[in-house]
Formats: structure tokens, C-alpha cells, sequence
């Protein structure tokens, strides 16, 4: 499982978790520019380089994980390489979201919330991905599709690896 660090491998990084702090001068503003930065770096945020964090810049554990579990581009657990992201939002659900999705999480043989074995994909849902015209709405990591239906899931995730 390659995003699964060991917390030996975390604290080895702490190196270049340094190098990401001293870029944003542990400034408090510089929270979020960083913990995105550690997330690139392991793929989701171990819950030792939070720790790091928060000893490093001052800031309490609890804060942080308010912020992580604010933002949904922030994890907690391994990610895929790829994250899909199903609109459940009203505009999008009238027109068959829900279809998508169960054709999305047939295809990838996960449910929502839940990353493949190969860590080629991550499923999630959100409340709108604002581009209700285009309903109903898929996201794969920054792309868009619209107009979703079942029949086209297959194609879309076929173009990522
Ligand atoms: S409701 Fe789906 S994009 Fe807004």
C-alpha cells in the first residue's frame, strides 16, 4: 500500500516538513498552504505530521483537525490516485445522480467514501460542485463531466490510471 506510511517513514520526513514550514515562516495564516503541501507529500494527512505541525507552528491538534475536517480537499486516510467526486446536490439528483454514482461505485467495486485496493481510485460525494447546469456532475480529481448518465462511467474512468 504505497500511501500507508509507517510512523518511522513520517518521522522521517519530518526533513522536509521543516522545509514546507520554514517556507510559510510558521505563520498561522500559512495553516492551510501547508497542510495541503504535507498532504501532497503522503497522499492524506498521517495523523504524526499533524502532530508535527501542530508542535511546530503552536497551534492545537483540535484546531487543525477542525480545518481538516472543513475542507473536503483534506484527508485523513490514504487517498487513490485519482479521486472521483459525485454531486449529490439537488439540481444534480433530479436528474439521476444517484444512478450515476451506483454505476460509478459498480464499476470501481467500492462505495462512497471508500478507496480501491489499488489505490487507483477514491470515491466521495458532495453537496454541489456548482455547475448545477451541467447536471448531473461528475468530477475526476479537476476535471469536469456533465450531463452524466451510467452508460457513459465506464469511458470516463477508463482515461485515468
Ligand atoms: S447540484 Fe450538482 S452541481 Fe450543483
Amino acid at each position: 500500500m504505497p500511501n500507508e506510511l509507517s510512523k518511522a517513514e513520517v518521522k522521517l520526513n519530518k526533513v522536509e516538513l521543516d522545509k514546507i514550514l520554514e517556507k510559510y515562516e510558521r505563520e498561522a495564516g500559512g495553516l492551510i498552504p501547508i497542510l495541503q503541501e504535507v498532504q501532497k507529500i503522503y497522499g492524506y494527512l498521517p495523523e504524526e505530521a499533524l502532530i508535527l505541525v501542530s508542535e511546530e507552528m503552536d497551534i492545537p491538534l483540535s484546531k487543525i483537525y477542525g480545518v481538516v475536517t472543513f475542507y473536503t480537499q483534506f484527508s485523513l486516510t490514504p487517498r487513490g490516485r485519482n479521486v472521483v467526486r459525485l454531486c449529490r446536490g439537488t439540481a444534480c439528483h433530479v436528474r439521476g445522480a444517484r444512478l450515476v454514482l451506483r454505476s460509478v461505485e459498480q464499476a470501481l467495486r467500492i462505495k462512497e467514501g471508500e478507496t480501491t485496493d489499488d489505490f487507483k481510485f477514491s470515491l466521495e460525494t458532495v453537496a454541489c460542485l456548482g455547475a448545477c447546469a451541467m447536471g448531473p456532475v461528475m468530477v475526476v480529481n479537476l476535471t469536469y463531466f456533465g450531463k452524466m448518465s451510467p452508460r457513459k462511467v465506464e469511458s470516463v474512468l477508463r482515461q485515468y490510471d
